[in-house]
C-alpha cells in the first residue's frame, strides 16, 4: 500500500538553535565541508550517517519523505538548512530497477534489461561492457537517481550461490576488469556506482550471519583482487560492503578492510555504505570507516546515545560525514539536475542486443548443425521457449517493458513455429500462471517443474517440423542458494531431451538444446544427445532476438565461458563445504580449497571438466601466429604481441586468452592463470589482426602470506596463449633473473579458526 508522505522541512525542527547565534548557516556546495559539519547537531550528524529505506521502514516521525522514486532502494537524508538535499541510490547490475507504474504517475517508467553480469562477462569485451554501463548511466541520470547499486563482483566460487548471474566468473581478472569497464560507463553520466558486495559474499544461505574463513593468501589472490582492480581502474564512487563476516567479523565492522586495505593501501577515497541492514554494532561500523548504515534504522538511536555517552570519538563521525558530504556535491540531485523521464530506450534496446548476442556461448556445433540450413518449420519444447527468462530475482530484477519470446522472435523472423506444441505449453503456461500470487507472478513459470511431453505428442512434431529447439531454463535470486537437483537435470527434462532427439535424429533432423539459465548447471549427463548447444544465459529483454540471430548465422558467436562447467557437481572444489557447517544451518564457511577456485583447480589437480574455462565455438576459424615478446627478460613490463587470422568462411570475432605458467620455487602456483585477455574486431575471412597484451609486475607475482607480499619468483615463465584455457596456440616464455618483492601490504584479515588450504603436494 502506497503512502502520502508528507514532507517536514528540518528546518523547523533543528534549525533555530545554530540559526539563532550565528548570521551565516554554512552551506554545502558553497561552504567548506568542515564548516557545514561543524554547523550540525549531533542528532542531524547521526540522521545523516544512516540512510532512508524506500518505505518508512523505522524512520524517525518527523524524517523526510521517503520516496522519490518509487521502487528506490534507498536515500540519503536532507537537512534544508545547510543546503544538503537527498541522494537516491537503485538497484542493480543488469538495469534499473524501479517501479514502472507507481501510484500518480500519468506515464510508465520502463527500464531496459540487460544481459545479466555473467552474461556480459561471457563477451570478454570490455567495451561493450563500458558501452552497457554508459546506457544504464544514463537511466539512472534521466529516472533521477544518483547511484546505480552496481557492479557487483563477487566470486563464482561454487556454481549454487543463488546470485551467481548477477557476478562475473570465477576469476579475479574477468571480474575486475568487466567490473571497471561498468563503473567507466555508468560514471560517464555523472552518476555514481556502488561496488558490491564488499568482500567474500559467495554464499546466500545465512547471508546476513555466515562467516566466511579464508585464508590470507586465497583472500588477496581470489577474493579481494578483483575489488583491487575495479577501486584502482575506475574509482567507483561508493563502495558496499558485504552482508557476511569474514574471518570472524562482519565486513562492515571491519577496519582492515575498509580503512587498512581499501582507502590505504588501494587509495580509494569515495564512501562505504554497508548493505542493506547488513552487520550488528554501529559504532563497530562507524569507526571501521563504513560512512554510511543503510537503509538505516534500529541503529539512529543506539548511535546518538554513544555520540552522546562518549562512546564513540565525534571525530570519527566527522570524518565519515565528511565522506558522505564530499559524495554528496557530485551528485545530479545535488546539482538540481533537470532529469527527463525519456532515457533514450529505443538506442539502449539495440545496446541491450548487441551485448546479448556477444554474450551468448556456443557449447556444441556437431557437423555444422549452426547456422540453420534450410530451416522453415521449428518445433519448440520446453515451456521457457514461451517464457523468456530476462534475468534474475531481488534486487538484481528489472521492470522492463518486454522481454521477447523465442517463439515470438522466430516468428517475426519469418520462421513458422509448431502451433499445436505452441498450444500445449501455452496452456500450461495459462494453468500455472493463475495459481500465482502478487508475489510471485513474474516468476511462477521460472520456478515451475517443466511439463512433461508424451513419446506421442513429440513424435506427432517431426513430420512437420525441420528443426527441434528444446530450451531448458532456470532462475535463482538472493536470499537463497540453488541446490543439487537445481543444478541437474530433472528426470522431465532429461527424458525430454532424449526422446525428442532420438525422435528427430530417426528422421534425419537435428535437435538443438538452448540454455537460458543464470548459472553454471550439469550438462556432461545428457550433453551427447543434441546436435548443438547454445547458452543463452538470461540476456534481458533482447535475449530471445538475439538468439535468433545466432541460430541464423546473422550473427556468430564469440561468447566464452568465464567459469568452468564441472563433469558433475562432486567435481567443484567447495562441493564439500559449501554453503557451510553445520550442514542444516550454517554458521562457517571454510573455504578450504584456498586459491583453487575454478579453473586453477581443474587444470591443477587434472580434473576433467565438461566445458572448460574460456571455452566457446564459433562458425569460422582462427588461426594464431607470430607471438613475440618484448624482451626475453622481464624487467618492469613485458609486451606480448601475436596474431590472429580468420581463415574460416565467415566474418567473426575472437578472444585470445593469456596465461601464465609461473615457475615454483618457494610458492606452490596454480599450473596457470590468466593474465590477460583482447578480443578482435570483427574479423573478416582471410583478415588478421596484431594484439597486443601487457604484463606487469604484478601479473608475475603471488602472495606469500607469512611476509604479507606480493612477491615474483625468479625463474622461467612460460606465456602461453589460448582460444580457451585448453587449447593452447602460442607458446613463449621469458625469465626473471632475480625474485622480486613487487609490493608489500599490511598483515591483515587473519583466519579466526585454523585453515589449512588445499595443496598439490597434499594429493
Ligand atoms: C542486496 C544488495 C542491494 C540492496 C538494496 C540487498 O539485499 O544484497 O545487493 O543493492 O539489497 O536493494
Amino acid at each position: 500500500m502506497k503512502k502520502n508522505y508528507v514532507f517536514i522541512s528540518l528546518l523547523a525542527i533543528f534549525g533555530f538553535s545554530n540559526a539563532q547565534n550565528t548570521s551565516h548557516i554554512p552551506q554545502l556546495g558553497k561552504d567548506k565541508i568542515e564548516d557545514v559539519i561543524a554547523a550540525m547537531t549531533q542528532e542531524e550528524k547521526v540522521y545523516l550517517l544512516m540512510g532512508l529505506g524506500e518505505n518508512n521502514w523505522q524512520n524517525p516521525p518527523t524524517g523526510p519523505k521517503t520516496v522519490i522514486i518509487a521502487g528506490e532502494a534507498g536515500l540519503t537524508w536532507a537537512i534544508p538548512r545547510l543546503g544538503i538535499t537527498s541522494t537516491v541510490f537503485t538497484d542493480g547490475p543488469a538495469g534499473i530497477r524501479i517501479e514502472s507504474h507507481p501510484e500518480g504517475l500519468n506515464f510508465t517508467r520502463y527500464c531496459t534489461a540487460f544481459p545479466t553480469a555473467t552474461a556480459l562477462a561471457s563477451t570478454w569485451n570490455t567495451d561493450l561492457v563500458e558501452n552497457v554501463g554508459k546506457a544504464m548511466g544514463n537511466e539512472v541520470l534521466e529516472y533521477g537517481s544518483d547511484v546505480l547499486l552496481a557492479p557487483a563482483i563477487n566470486t563464482h566460487r561454487n556454481p549454487l550461490c543463488g546470485r551467481n548471474f548477477e557476478y562475473y566468473s570465477e576469476d579475479p581478472l574477468i571480474a575486475g576488469k568487466m567490473g571497471a569497464a561498468m563503473v567507466r560507463g555508468v560514471q560517464s553520466n555523472g552518476v555514481g556506482t556502488s561496488l558490491k558486495h564488499f568482500v567474500a559474499n559467495n554464499i546466500e544461505t545465512n547471508r546476513t550471519t555466515i562467516n566466511a574463513v579464508i585464508s590470507q593468501r586465497a583472500l588477496r589472490e581470489i577474493y579481494l583482487r578483483g575489488f583491487e582492480l575495479v577501486v584502482k581502474e575506475s574509482q567507483p564512487w561508493t563502495v558496499m560492503s558485504s552482508y557476511n563476516r569474514l574471518n570472524g567479523f562482519y565486513t562492515s565492522e571491519n577496519y582492515d578492510l575498509i580503512t587498512t586495505i581499501l582507502r590505504d593501501e588501494w587509495k580509494f577515497d569515495g564512501m562505504v555504505m554497508s548493505d542493506w541492514w547488513g552487520g550488528a554494532d554501529a559504532v563497530a561500523q562507524m569507526n571501521a570507516g563504513n560512512d554510511m548504515l543503510m537503509p538505516g534504522c534500529a541503529q539512529r538511536e543506539e548511535l546518538l546515545k554513544a555520540l552522546k555517552n562518549k562512546i564513540i570519538d565525534e571525530k570519527v563521525i566527522d570524518r565519515n560525514l565528511a565522506r558522505i558530504l564530499a559524495f554528496i556535491i557530485k551528485t545530479p540531485r545535488f546539482k538540481n539536475y533537470a532529469y527527463s523521464n525519456k532515457p533514450n530506450l529505443t538506442a539502449h534496446q539495440q545496446v541491450s542486443k548487441n551485448a546479448a548476442t556477444e554474450g551468448m556461448v556456443l557449447l556444441k556445433n556437431d557437423k555444422n548443425t549452426l547456422p540453420f540450413k534450410n530451416i522453415k518449420n521449428i518445433a519448440l519444447f520446453g515451456k521457457t521457449s514461451y517464457r523468456y527468462i530476462a534475468g534474475g530475482t531481488g534486487s538484481g530484477e528489472v521492470n522492463y517493458q518486454y522481454a521477447t519470446t523465442i517463439n515470438e522472435s522466430f516468428e517475426k523472423n519469418g520462421f513458422k513455429v509448431a502451433k499445436p506444441l505452441e498450444g500445449i505449453y501455452k496452456q500450461f503456461i495459462d494453468t500455472v500462471s493463475k495459481k500465482a500470487t502478487n508475489e510471485n507472478r513474474k516468476f511462477i513459470v521460472d520456478f515451475h517443474a517443466e511439463l512433461p511431453l508424451n513419446t506421442e505428442q513429440i513424435i506427432s512434431q517431426v513430420k512437420n517440423t525441420d528443426i527441434a529447439i528444446l530450451t531448458i531454463g532456470r532462475n535463482a535470486g538472493e536470499g537463497s542458494d540453488r541446490t543439487v537437483a537445481d543444478f541437474s537435470l530433472t528426470g522431465t527434462e532429461k527424458q525430454l531431451i532424449r526422446e525428442v532427439s532420438t525422435a528427430y535424429h530417426a528422421a534425419n533432423k537435428k535437435v538443438i538444446v538452448v540454455l537460458n539459465i543464470g548459472g553454471v548447471i550439469s550438462t556432461s549427463d545428457w550433453r551427447d544427445y543434441p546436435d548443438a548447444i547454445l547458452l543463452a544465459w538470461q540476456t534481458g529483454q533482447e535475449g530471445a532476438n538475439a538468439l535468433v540471430d545466432i541460430l541464423t548465422g546473422k550473427v556468430n558467436p564469440s561468447g566464452k565461458l568465464p567459469m568452468s562447467f564441472p563433469m558433475s557437481y562432486n567435481d567443484v572444489p567447495s562441493a564439500k563445504t559449501f554453503p557451510g557447517e553445520p550442514a542444516d544451518n550454517p554458521v562457517n564457511a571454510v573455504y578450504t580449497e584456498g586459491i583453487y577456485v575454478g579453473y586453477r583447480y581443474y587444470d591443477t589437480f587434472k580434473i576433467p571438466t565438461a566445458y572448460e574455462f574460456g571455452y566457446g565455438l564459433s562458425y569460422t576459424q582462427f588461426q594464431y601466429s607470430n607471438i613475440q615478446l618484448s624482451s626475453n627478460e622481464f624487467s618492469n613490463e613485458m609486451t606480448v604481441k601475436l596474431t590472429v587470422k580468420n581463415i574460416g568462411e565467415k566474418a567473426g570475432k575472437e578472444t585470445a586468452e593469456l596465461y601464465l605458467h609461473a615457475p615454483n620455487i618457494q610458492l606452490e602456483k596454480p599450473i596457470q592463470e590468466l593474465k590477460g585477455f583482447a578480443k578482435t574486431k570483427l574479423l573478416k575471412p582471410g583478415e588478421s589482426q596484431e594484439i597486443t597484451l601487457k604484463l606487469d609486475a604484478r601479473a608475475l607475482a603471488s602472495f606469500q602470506t607469512n611476509i604479507s607480499s606480493w612477491i615474483a619468483e625468479k625463474g622461467t615463465y612460460e606465456v602461453l596463449i589460448g582460444s580457451s584455457s585448453k587449447d593452447i596456440r602460442l607458446h613463449s616464455s621469458f625469465t626473471l633473473p632475480q625474485t622480486i618483492v613487487v609490493e608489500k601490504v599490511h598483515l591483515v584479515l587473519y583466519p579466526n579458526r585454523p585453515i589449512t588450504d588445499l595443496t598439490i603436494s597434499k594429493k
